[in-house]
């Protein structure tokens, strides 16, 4: 058992982006921005939250320009300072002055969730460190990845986050089997099962895109074959790794936005846009007129 403190976190974003094509055919689907910011930046600012101070991006072929975005800018800054434009600056400058370390590596092939987070090996190198995926933005009180860092300190165990959706889209996603409860959020697992047919599901219980686990998944993850989709899945190995030591279920009770497919992007778009300084307002009038045109 390991009880180390959780310091480091790993985003997987090495993944073609098809569902966003054609925008996505050389822009990085993590680039893709909700108002004004990239997804993948709420997903740092999450991990900072978090208390996390290093992290691991895992990326691919065309994703350049996520490092760019958390690179310094000079000649943007220059002309930003130059032009007065000192809130802008400090939002540019912000970027780059994240406090968080950010590390960075390439999966060669799109072989998997379960292949991506194989690479990040020796980057954790024998911690306990959390898993972020970037098409997940959640909303609560505690960043959700803190909350599991939170069960860690009194469980020392994987956890899960999971949270209910409707019966007839559980085949997107991980399943959980529950098996009792340990607490108002927290869930002991019988199983795990990667995008069960939904008359096979074993609870409307699904993996949403955190995890925290102890390093013991890689000795696993480098045995675990190709399963749905012909691809390494994150979920088998957990799966394993919950036969041979206690891996937990927390139960996310906050607001989760899909942004990895159109309509859920769309639909965060509008509510973001509807708390942002610079557009709440006049997206308000606009929706309501809308609104009343469509009913
Ligand atoms: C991945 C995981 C799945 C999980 C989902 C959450 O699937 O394999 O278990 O439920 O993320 O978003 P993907 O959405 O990458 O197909």
């Amino acid at each position: 058992m390991d009880t180390k403190r959780v310091r480091k976190a790993v985003i997987p974003a090495a993944g073609l982006g098809t569902r966003f094509l054609p925008a996505t055919k050389a822009l990085p689907k993590e680039m893709l921005p909700i108002v004004d910011k990239p997804t993948i930046q709420f997903i740092v600012e999450e991990a900072k939250k978090s208390g996390i101070e290093d992290i691991l991006i895992v990326t691919g072929k065309n994703k350049r320009a996520i490092e760019n975005h958390f690179d310094s800018n000079p000649e943007l800054e220059q002309d930003l300072e130059k032009t007065g434009k000192s809130e802008l600056l400090k939002l540019t400058q912000g970027i780059t002055d994240l406090g968080v370390n950010l590390y960075y590596t390439r999966q060669p092939h799109p072989a998997g969730l379960g292949d991506a987070i194989y690479r990040a090996k020796s980057f954790v190198a024998g911690e306990p460190f959390v898993v972020m995926l970037g098409d997940d933005l959640m909303d609560d009180k505690i960043p959700l990845t803190k909350q599991l860092m939170n069960d860690y300190e009194q469980t020392h165990a994987s956890t899960i986050a999971v949270m209910k959706v409707p019966h007839k889209e559980v085949s997107k996603y991980g399943v959980i089997a529950p098996d009792g409860k340990v607490n108002d959020s927290l869930y002991n697992v019988k199983n795990f099962v990667e995008k069960p047919a939904i008359d096979k599901a074993p609870s409307d219980l699904a993996i949403i895109g955190r995890y925290l686990l102890t390093p013991e998944i890689f000795d696993i993850l480098a045995e675990t074959k190709p399963g749905r989709g012909g691809e390494v899945q994150l979920t088998d190995a957990i799966d394993t790794l919950n036969k041979t030591q206690r891996v937990f279920a927390h139960v996310f009770k906050g607001k989760r936005h899909d942004v990895g497919n159109k309509e859920g992007y769309l639909e965060t778009s509008i509510e973001y846009g509807l708390n942002h300084p610079e557009t709440k307002d006049d997206l308000r009038k606009y929706i309501l007129k809308l609104a009343q045109k469509l009913s």
